[in-house]
């Protein structure tokens, strides 16, 4: 078994009551924005959907301006397109799938609106996948076999790369992120590792935007299930009373 199960990156949503941190959902989307959004969609989520994540109606307009959005030439009826508004979706990034394929070595980039869901542990799958690209020469796994001894045939073909968490060991998309290639504004250090883990969490937020809610909602239910637990015996012992 060569393929690594995801490394925890800790989030703060795990757990039985966790919950996104909107700062760190506000610097994935710049990670978004700044890098990904090259070459992969969001297609699910629309601009406005962003309130939630802490923006004022001011700042999700000009976050949706900041994208040209498909639309017509009112006066000639050809295909143009305009500066976003709130009520868009994120633009897809290529016309069609040959398009994509034509601007990546033959692969497509998946949408990531629901990645974090698509892949078993998403987010850490995520953050793992982002930040586990290695040399595939000498690549062991735990238990010291070496994966060329064994599988010589999963040599990385020319134009793919190596990344253990990735299923079929060898992707098309090269490592997105580097140290210092997106500025923060709120202190968080501009490392590739911060990068990964907001992205992830920013992915994690499109894919189940109201985790809060369900997982309050649950808790408050086992709450109820409890209380309920101790009634129904009470109710039990108080009609069997008089019988041996
Ligand atoms: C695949 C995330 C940036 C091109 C993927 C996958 C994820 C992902 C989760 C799917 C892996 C799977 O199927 O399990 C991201 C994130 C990015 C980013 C979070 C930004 C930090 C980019 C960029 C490019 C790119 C900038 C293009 C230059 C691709 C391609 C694939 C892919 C071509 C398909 C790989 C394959 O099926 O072999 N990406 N990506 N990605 N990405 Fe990215």
């Amino acid at each position: 078994e060569f393929h690594e199960h995801p490394r925890k990156a800790g989030f703060s949503f795990e757990g039985v009551l966790g919950k996104y941190d909107n700062r760190q959902l506000q610097r994935g989307l710049q990670v978004y924005k700044e890098v990904c959004a090259a070459c992969h969609s969001l297609r699910l989520v629309s601009f406005r959907d962003l309130e939630a994540i802490g923006y004022s109606e001011g700042q999700l307009k000009t976050i949706a301006k900041g994208f040209q959005v498909p639309s017509i030439n009112p006066e000639t009826g050809e295909a143009a397109t305009r500066d976003g508004l709130p009520s868009d979706r994120f633009p897809l990034v290529y016309a069609n799938d040959v398009a994509a394929r034509a601007a990546n070595n033959n692969a497509i980039p998946p949408d990531l609106s629901l990645m974090a869901k698509a892949r078993h542990d998403g987010a850490n799958y995520i953050y793992s996948l982002l930040t586990g690209y290695r040399e595939q020469a000498g690549y062991k796994n735990e238990k010291g076999e070496e994966l060329l001894k064994q599988f010589p045939e999963t040599k990385t073909p020319e134009g793919l790369h190596f990344n253990p968490y990735f299923a079929t060991l060898n992707l098309a998309m090269a490592p997105p992120i580097q140290d210092g290639q997106v500025t923060y504004s709120d202190g968080t250090a501009a490392t590739a590792d911060n990068y990964a883990k907001d992205v992830s969490a920013f992915l994690m937020w499109s894919a189940e935007p109201k985790m809060g809610a369900r997982k309050t909602a649950g808790f408050a239910s086992l709450i109820f299930l409890v209380i309920f637990c101790f009634l129904a015996y009470g109710a039990k012992k108080q009609i069997w009373r008089g019988v041996k």
